[in-house]
């Protein structure tokens, strides 16, 4: 497949995506969420990929949003649609990975882009990076859950300010509020992430599919995340990883896990 909106990058066990479109400040078209689907798709069949880390090309933006252009002119039922596919092919996609993805935010994060990094597992920032859902200034609400991904991040009040006031956040802001994890000056970003990720990898990728099911189990309505959680944590017990990870503490080694 020809990637011509993203780039990818691998290095041991690491796979890097960065969205590609810096003229158009990484916007996100149709045509750059199909190919982060076919390209995630395939890089979470890669048992060599440990990490997925999604970030924006240059250094002012990760993603600006959706590409407003393409949108501008829809119908209710298109943009239903517009809705509806993205979150099925990338948000709700991304976020039911059993491959661990980082968002490495390094610059502006704004309506579906801060949407792309609330349906990753977790994000980083540089002390650039600013965030916000303006839809509301467009006479639209966020389509690609973000209505819903902000009020479980950073809780309901807060949520319904950044929405209601279309306003954007700074990253010391977004670390306060528990959006972001960790900030780090923009030239340590790249050392960060692959701190993070080089930790991950030491653990089991099999518990750690298993993990993301059950902590992703609570956001799902009509499932109880206690029950995927007991289910999960027995199914660790008939796992080679369970084996390696209980004999190598026990031979006080560490754990190879394949
Ligand atoms: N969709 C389409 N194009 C976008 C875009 C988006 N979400 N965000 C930025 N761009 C384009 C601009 O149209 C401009 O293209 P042009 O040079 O062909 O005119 C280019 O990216 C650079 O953006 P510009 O606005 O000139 O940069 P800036 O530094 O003055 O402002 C922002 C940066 C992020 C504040 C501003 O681009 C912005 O508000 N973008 C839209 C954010 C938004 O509403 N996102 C939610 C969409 S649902």
């Amino acid at each position: 497949m020809a990637l011509e909106n993203i780039i990818l990058e691998h290095e041991k066990g690491i796979a890097t995506i960065f969205i590609n479109r810096p003229e158009k400040l990484n916007a996100l078209n149709k045509a750059t969420i199909q190919e982060l689907h076919e390209t995630i798709q395939l890089i979470d069949k890669n048992p060599e990929v440990r990490v997925i880390i999604i970030t924006g090309s240059g250094e002012k933006a990760f993603v600006a949003g959706a590409d407003i252009a393409e949108f501008a002119h829809f119908s209710a039922e298109e943009g239903a649609q517009l809705s509806a596919k993205g979150q099925e092919l990338l948000f709700d996609f991304i976020e039911s990975l059993k491959t661990p993805v980082i968002a490495a935010i390094n610059g502006f994060a704004l309506g579906g882009g801060l949407e792309l990094a609330m349906a990753c597992h977790f994000r980083i920032a540089s002390e650039n990076a600013k965030m916000g859902l303006p839809e509301t200034s467009l006479g639209v609400i966020p389509g690609y859950g973000g209505t819903q991904r902000l009020a479980q991040l950073v809780g309901k009040g807060r949520a319904m300010e950044m929405i209601l006031t279309a306003g954007m956040i700074d990253a010391d802001t977004a670390k306060m509020y528990g959006l972001v994890n960790h900030v780090v000056p923009q030239s340590d970003l790249f050392a960060a992430y692959m701190t993070i990720a080089t930790r991950i990898m030491k653990n089991s990728p099999v518990a750690i599919g298993k993990a993301i099911e059950a902590v992703n189990a609570n956001f799902i309505s009509g499932i109880n995340g206690f029950d995927v959680e007991i289910k999960n944590f027995g199914d660790c017990f008939a796992t080679e990883d369970f084996k390696e990870g209980t004999t190598a503490f026990l031979e006080k080694r560490k754990a190879n896990f394949k």
